[in-house]
């Protein structure tokens, strides 16, 4: 192998602003983290409710390998298959009001495994231009048309239905918070234009599940759509502070992932552990209402004292906050910048984002004080 030729496509990146390298933290997840030895406010994380170091869920993942031991040891279809994991899925269901539920290893593993079980090259897929990388992963592997559409734009998203033959098989994806812009999908208009045009529609809850909606069941439970839509993916990573993903809705669309999908076939089973913590996480999420208030509350207060300096926080409304930068190389130096100041941001270049809109990504928990709120606006006025 010619390294020469990767150290080459490396150093272009570096010289672009888009060069990535992984940072170590040395404690938990939270507000403060040890990162790289050093103390830093942490507005990166997606451990919205700050349950990733919960006490609570820590003590179910160690009785559950206890109980369970720590692999799984095969896959679900093989001798994987463990008490652990049907509970939670049987809980998720009762959540989701959905007949069913089915446990993925991750949320990209599930969108990778659902799009291609239900699609394939007779098929269409339309996905927003801002759906996560996992989704059009999966869409390609599915064979389908890809048909992107422009973030939200929902005429736009008519113009290509009505140019779609009416026998095709179509699926809309979208995403129900946009995990770089913050901002939440025209849910109830998409449903509108997939009953008028004869289309599935699948939601990507992974920003949503457990931060919106009365019991923090993600967009569908806050607009109260529940039941008018086909297939609700969602992760158990972010909010929930644990790992994994599920896919929600019928009987049979369980039985046939159960059949069809190759990332829940072809992989070993979740750590029944895991499965246990989530279960955990679940019912911290159920009666959650106070944590989901403080998290909209610091979201809001950290929004207007940045938009008050006149930073651009696109269509922000939830706890992910971008600032628009626009070039990699300065959205780069503003987060090596706020890191001296001992707060970590990450700055979000291309391909995460389209070229010319690299920002820093601000993510609030529910565990950060006003103070840490304060220090991160006073360091950026300053910066
Ligand atoms: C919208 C969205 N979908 C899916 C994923 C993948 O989920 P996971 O991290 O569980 O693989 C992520 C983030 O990682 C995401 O932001």
């Amino acid at each position: 192998m010619n390294t020469d030729i990767l150290q080459k496509d490396l150093q272009d990146l570096e010289n672009s602003g888009i060069y990535r390298s992984l940072k170590a933290l040395d404690s938990p997840q939270g507000r403060e983290i040890i990162l790289e030895g050093k103390r830093v406010l942490n507005f990166c994380s997606n451990d919205y409710l700050g349950l990733a170091n919960d006490a609570r869920i820590k003590k179910a993942a160690i009785e559950g390998i206890k109980e369970y031991g720590l692999g799984s040891g095969a896959s679900r279809l093989v001798c994987g298959n463990m008490g652990p994991h049907e509970k939670l899925e049987a809980d998720l269901a009762l959540f989701k009001h959905t007949e069913s539920a089915l446990v993925y290893s991750s949320g990209y593993m599930a969108n990778t495994g659902i799009i291609p079980a239900l699609m394939d090259r007779h098929g269409v897929v339309l996905s927003d231009k801002l759906n996560h990388a996992s989704i059009i992963d999966g869409i390609v592997l599915s064979r389908a048309r890809l048909l992107r559409y422009p973030h939200a734009d929902m005429q736009a998203l008519q113009d290509i239905l009505k140019d779609i033959p009416a026998a095709q098989p179509k699926l809309i994806v979208t995403d129900t918070v946009f995990s770089m812009d913050g901002d939440r999908a025209p849910l109830k208009e998409i449903i509108d234009l997939a009953r008028c045009y004869d289309a599935i529609v699948m939601v990507d809850e992974a920003h949503a599940f457990g931060v919106l909606g009365a019991h923090g069941s993600g967009l569908v439970e806050e607009l109260s759509l529940e039941g008018q839509v086909a297939i609700q993916m969602g992760t158990l990573s972010k909010a929930a502070g644990s790992f994994g993903a599920y896919a929600c809705g019928t009987k049979v669309l369980r039985e046939y992932l159960i059949n069809k999908s190759r990332s829940f076939i072809y992989t070993t089973a979740m750590p029944p552990a895991l499965a246990q913590a989530s279960r955990a996480a679940l019912k911290i999420i159920i009666e959650g209402g106070p944590l989901r208030r403080k998290l909209q509350e610091n979201a809001d207060y950290l929004r207007a004292g940045l938009k008050g300096m006149g930073f651009d926080t696109m269509n922000s409304s939830t706890a992910i906050i971008p600032i628009l930068v626009k070039g990699s190389l300065q959205a780069k130096a503003m987060s090596r910048r706020l890191l001296e100041r001992g707060i970590f941001v990450q700055a979000i270049r291309p391909p995460t984002v389209p070229i010319g809109t690299a920002r820093l990504r601000l993510t609030v928990t529910a565990t950060h004080a006003q103070e840490d709120l304060d220090n991160l606006l006073n360091a950026l006025r300053t910066l």
